[in-house]
């Protein structure tokens, strides 16, 4: 049996196993019409490999981020297993971003610098197929899940990073939230994160 290269990782906010998946989910949505979304994109760890998988598919790939770090916590935030999570962690510059996409030699997504919760309808593509959802932060995956409910086509994914994680508890608390709401959405944990497939093409919303 042939072993495949280990994957090139440009940052440790996500491992070899977390980008396999987003890869694997990605790949289940080939015959779904759609764009790709992530949100929270940092130094484009993820974002090089999405964009890699992407060549030569007509699908258009975006990606937002504050490029400024992390905003402050909410309550649902706070744990004593996340100290190092604060204001402005994990800033990288858009400059970084496009620098890293170029030296992987992968097409440039159409990159939106914005706060999450600045972010209007027209800024999200009008049909998603796949989101990646790595804001970390109980409003930072809550604003883009509202955001894309709209968007999203049946059969969408939706893959959240730390959803099982102590660090980050607003995450998970997030999700649970909108799931509440979305009874056709259903959720699936593989390693640290949720995996969601927006089933219906009705989507119910319960009050
Ligand atoms: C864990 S990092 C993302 C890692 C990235 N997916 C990767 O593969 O390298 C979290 C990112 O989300 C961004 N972010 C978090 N909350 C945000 C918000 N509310 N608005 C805009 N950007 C946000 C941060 O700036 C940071 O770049």
């Amino acid at each position: 049996m042939v072993k495949s290269a280990p994957l090139q990782l440009l940052s440790d906010q996500v491992d070899e196993r977390e980008v396999a998946i987003v890869l694997r989910e990605l790949s289940s949505i080939e015959n779904i019409h759609g764009d790709v979304v992530e949100f929270g994109c940092y130094v484009g760890t993820t974002s090089v490999h999405i964009a890699r998988e992407l060549m030569g598919v007509a699908r258009q790939f975006y990606v937002y981020d504050s490029f400024e770090g992390l905003p402050p916590k909410a309550v649902q935030d706070e744990s004593p297993a996340g100290t190092q999570f604060v204001a402005g962690a994990l800033a990288a510059s858009k400059k970084e971003f496009i620098a890293n996409l170029k030296r992987a030699n992968v097409p440039l997504p159409r990159i939106k610098k914005a706060w999450f919760n600045r972010l209007s309808p027209e800024d999200i593509p009008e049909r998603v197929a796949f989101a990646f959802l790595d804001g970390d932060y109980y409003d930072s995956i809550l604003y883009p899940l509202q955001l894309l409910t709209p968007k999203l086509v049946a059969g969408a994914k939706i893959v959240i990073d730390d959803y099982a994680n102590e660090a980050l508890p607003g995450a998970a608390k997030a999700v649970n939230e909108w799931l509440a709401r979305y009874p056709n959405a259903k959720i699936r944990v593989e390693h640290s994160m949720a995996i969601i497939s927006w089933d219906s093409q009705k989507a119910s919303v319960r009050q």
